[in-house]
């Protein structure tokens, strides 16, 4: 299968980026990392010792950055349909999030204690036709919330990145009914023009 070439404009953007540079001066492997780092900053996310389970994951700038945080005693459980080269400390299982057969791997690596922390990154393969594209995020995004409810401790945390548009209010409703909190974030790395943004849920209760 042949891998479709970047365009110009997107090359252009990727060098002149801010948090491009950054990530490549560091040890870093996406821009994304600034995101999770700043929201994390502020909300004081992932401690040590925290089971973090990251959804999406590769290429690995969440996985490199949870595992950091989580230090030696804690845990980081990734999933992606795309292979991710190895990180210190983080159980990769390459596979669809939504099959049921990685669901359970998923589950049996988190273990009885369950998670502290779900993090997801995860946007649907788009097809341009933004209706549809728009649906399959919801979509994804209920598949995760379902996940959290078997996989999060009481207490436990969500962050989730979403595109404004339809059925985002109608998501945030539903989180409200699990989460204690639920709150909007679109960190600084996070570009202007994209409809992307994350939204965080505190204290899942059973
Ligand atoms: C924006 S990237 C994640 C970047 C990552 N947070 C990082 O810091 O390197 C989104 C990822 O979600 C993955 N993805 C999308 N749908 C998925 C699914 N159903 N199951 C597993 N991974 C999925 C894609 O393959 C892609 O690698």
């Amino acid at each position: 299968m042949s891998k479709k070439k970047p365009s110009k404009e997107w090359l252009h953007k990727q060098n002149t980026d801010q948090y491009v540079k950054q990530a490549r001066e560091s040890h870093y492997r996406s821009r994304a990392i600034y995101k999770l780092q700043e929201i994390d900053q502020r909300d004081k996310l992932i401690k040590p010792n925290y089971c973090v389970v990251d959804l999406g994951s590769a290429p690995g700038s969440w996985s490199q950055y949870a595992s950091e945080r989580v230090g030696a005693k804690g845990r980081v459980v990734a999933v992606d349909i795309l292979p991710m080269e190895a990180v210190d400390r983080v159980l990769f299982t390459l596979g669809d999030f939504t099959d049921e057969a990685v669901e359970k791997t998923l589950m049996e690596q988190i273990g009885e204690k369950k998670a502290d922390l779900v993090i997801s990154d995860m946007a649907p393969n788009l097809t341009g036709i933004r209706v549809t594209d728009q649906a399959r995020s919801i979509g994804l995004a209920e598949i995760v919330y379902d996940f959290c409810q078997q996989a999060l401790k009481p207490g436990g945390n969500l962050l989730i990145k979403l595109f404004e548009g339809a059925g985002t209010s109608e998501y945030r409703q539903l989180l409200k009914e699990g989460f204690g909190k639920v709150m909007t974030r679109k960190p600084g790395a996070s570009r202007d023009k994209s409809r992307e943004f994350y939204i965080l849920a505190l204290s899942y209760r059973l």
